[in-house]
């Protein structure tokens, strides 16, 4: 498989200037050797933003957002890493190595190529009829929709003449095989010999990828022809599943916000984004939502707004679409329009604030879901509570808030009339459901890209691990990095297990590979893994394999697993019956959450039982064991780590041996946290009733010993 050399990644770090590269995103004001500003990863008003020239890194001591110019462009612009390099190197005038390509895949790369540049071309085409004489029509209409000239631009509008080979005889004249025209999909041959053009006499809308490339059109009739709006078809561009209308001009404010209004037309996007509400809108081209497309957006924002008018947001496929987005982890609201009206019709009717108003008054999809329910089910009988409660279960076991989650549970049961803890009982199934499906999502050879790979802005797990043990593996990890010569100490004494954070343990391992260690050039291996293991999970192969290693022993459940970030499913695991004994374990077996999670997201090292590691100088940090993929929000977070190691080290203790009692103060401190999970294991199986690996006691005793020796010694 194809994979980036670090090298190369390293020659365009170093051919950049970090300092100039961000200075075109944020105004970066002179601090003494550095550069500070308002953060653009988070609101703030007095600048925690650094970059630093010397080590060609930036940090936030805000929200501890930190790496270098690739990661600040993966950030900024929600690009995958092979992007970033490649307009990075572009920028660099570096030459990336050539993928080694079969001939028939340099072949399909090249007429991609070719077909991009002739639908540039019709772009610009089109753009130059609109003001020409023939375009006249064309203008009315845009005029009467509210969009002046000053805009068109914008948006990249344009116009397909009337009559029947306008497009095609203007290409041929530049140079155009006809051929390429059709494979475009801007023409079409005759029957009885030459071609004609595909739109004619249509307002076009160019659509174009997350690369600002234009790869299609959408083409509105001016005079009543049907179908209202033709698009493009499918080709080796333009492929409906993987685009958004919009994302390109719309993308800064994505960003900003962090919040996408979905809507279903050109029109609708267009109308959000003059409004000028705050919301930035893209468009789904009039299908269905897929996978591929909320991943995409995933990228850009943590929470989607739909706007569809009332009668399509009720629809199946638009349901389905939601369970789409909230299973990547998405928060999904839903916007109540007017029946009958789409978000452009309510910007001309009743104007900006109105649609402001119907945007901020958005609800959560569960609480959506409920009212209407409300409205299709007869609550008065019990066959319609059951459906009730049957329907509202899975939305309300994805909301990721436990207290939220219970408030729902609270309100909804009173509302139907049940028992809150017959509701429970039906959220908790569908939980289950919900985990399993993501499970087999996940062994589905190309399958949960969703779930298994994300560039995302979202906080960072460190942050929600305990902060004592957080600030254990901090210091070890300083330790490693710094002072090579205490990592053997560290290592002997430390499982891989044991750590709880995977960005920590995948540093610890990284720099035991290196020496001594370069900060820049660890982050080029951090983004060449990263590379790797996207290219891995889009071909789901580790995946599958992954599937099965939570069940066997159990990956030793996690104290705040419910909330494990990232995670596809939310967890229920700390929903508690009301009435009911002991602990709830709802997720069934406790492996079965970890497995499905660990699957999906490369949970490191969770519960390991291999052998200490004594010296981990030649292992390859990526190669782990089924089920432990390294995930790319997880390389992210480890870049984060680093900078933020660089950017503010550990004080240095003043006394000898003071290190060495540091270092033995945090060893222990994850070793009880691992010696607490494995307690918390085994009361669990105990408690259900099944018996207790016999490899798990011994761990646990040997734990403890190990424990009650350091302590006493
Ligand atoms: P609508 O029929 O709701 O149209 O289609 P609209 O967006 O409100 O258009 P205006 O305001 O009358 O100009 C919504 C979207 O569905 C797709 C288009 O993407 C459109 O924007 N669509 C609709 C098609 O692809 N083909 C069609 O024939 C109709
Ligand atoms: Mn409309």
């Amino acid at each position: 498989m194809y994979r980036l050399d670090e090298h190369v990644v390293d020659e365009i770090r170093q051919r950049l200037d970090i300092v100039e590269v961000i200075g075109e995103y944020v105004p970066l004001r002179r601090a003494g050797r550095e550069y500070v500003a308002l953060c653009p990863f988070h609101q703030e008003r007095t600048p925690s933003f650094t970059v630093s020239p010397a080590k060609q890194m930036f940090y936030c001591f805000g929200c501890q957002v930190g790496g270098d110019v690739f990661t600040f462009v993966m950030k900024k612009e929600g690009w995958t890493f092979p992007e970033a390099v490649a307009e990075l190197a572009r920028r660099a005038g570096v030459t990336l190595p050539e993928r080694p390509l079969s001939p028939g895949q340099r072949r399909a790369r090249d007429r991609q190529e070719q077909l991009a540049r002739v639908l540039d071309l019709a772009a610009a085409l089109f753009r130059q009829a609109l003001r020409s004489p023939a375009g006249e029509a064309a203008r009315t209409y845009l005029e009467e929709r509210g969009l002046p000239p000053a805009i068109w631009d914008r948006y990249g509008l344009g116009y397909a003449p009337a009559g029947w080979d306008g497009l095609v005889r203007a290409l041929q004249k530049r140079g155009v095989p006809p051929a390429l025209m059709v494979e475009a999909g801007l023409a079409q041959a005759r029957p009885g010999g030459g071609y004609y053009d595909r739109f004619r006499h249509r307002l076009m809308f160019p659509i174009t990828d997350p690369r600002g490339r234009v790869v299609g059109f959408g083409g509105r009739s001016l005079d009543g022809q049907e179908p209202k709006y033709l698009n493009s078809p499918e080709t080796p561009l333009f492929s409906k599943r993987r685009l958004w209308y919009g994302l390109d001009w719309a993308r800064p404010r994505l960003r900003e916000t962090g919040t996408a209004v979905v809507v279903e037309g050109y029109m609708d996007a267009i109308a959000v984004d003059r409004a000028g509400v705050g919301y930035a809108a893209v468009a789904s081209l009039g299908t269905s939502l897929s996978e591929e497309q909320v991943e995409l957006l995933a990228r850009y924002v943590q929470q989607v707004i739909i706007a569809y008018d009332a009668d399509a947001a009720g629809q199946r496929a638009t349901l389905r679409g939601l369970e789409l987005f909230a299973d990547a982890g998405v928060e999904v609201r839903v916007a109540q329009l007017p029946p009958g009206r789409d978000p452009d019709d309510v910007v001309r009717r009743e104007g900006p604030d109105a649609l402001r108003r119907v945007l901020d008054a958005a609800v959560p999809v569960v609480e959506y879901r409920f009212r209407q329910v409300m409205a299709e089910v007869d609550t008065a009988t019990p066959r319609g509570r059951a459906r009730a409660a049957a329907e509202l279960a899975p939305w309300l076991a994805r909301v990721r808030h436990p207290v939220e989650r219970g408030e729902y549970v609270r309100r909804y049961a009173l509302s139907l009339g049940l028992e809150e803890g017959v509701l429970w009982q039906e959220v908790r199934r569908a939980a289950r459901g919900l985990r399993r499906a993501a499970s087999q999502a996940a062994g589905r050879p190309g399958g949960n890209n969703v779930q298994a790979v994300r560039h995302t802005n979202r906080r960072v797990p460190v942050e929600e691990v305990p902060a004592g043990i957080a600030r254990a593996e901090r210091g070890l990890v300083a330790a490693s990095l710094f002072h090579p010569e205490w990592r053997d100490y560290i290592a002997a004494r430390l499982e891989p297990g044991d750590w709880v954070t995977p960005a920590h343990r995948l540093l610890f391992e990284l720099a035991g590979t290196m020496d001594p260690v370069d900060p820049g050039r660890m982050l080029s291996r951090l983004h060449a893994l990263a590379a790797a293991a996207e290219a891995e999970a889009q071909t789901g192969a580790e995946a599958g394999a992954g599937t099965e290693t939570g069940s066997e022993t159990g990956p030793v459940a996690e104290p705040a697993a419910g909330s494990r970030p990232g995670a596809g499913v939310p967890e229920v695991g700390e929903v508690r019956v009301p009435g009911a004994v002991g602990e709830a374990t709802p997720g069934g077996p406790a492996g079965q959450a970890g497995g499905a999670a660990g699957a999906g997201k490369g949970q490191a090292g969770e519960g390991q039982t291999g052998p200490v590691v004594e010296s981990n100088k030649d292992r390859d940090p990526l190669q782990r064991g089924a089920g432990e993929r390294l995930d790319v929000a997880v390389i992210q977070e480890a870049a984060s780590v680093l900078a933020a190691l660089v950017q503010s080290p550990e004080p240095e203790p003043d006394e000898p041996g003071e290190r060495e009692r540091i270092l033995e103060d945090y060893i222990k401190t994850l070793k009880r946290h691992s010696l607490w999970k494995i307690q918390r294991r085994i009361a669990h199986l105990e408690a259900s009733g099944r018996a207790v690996p016999v490899d798990l006691v011994a761990k646990f005793q040997l734990l403890s010993a190990q424990l009650k020796g350091r302590a006493g010694g």
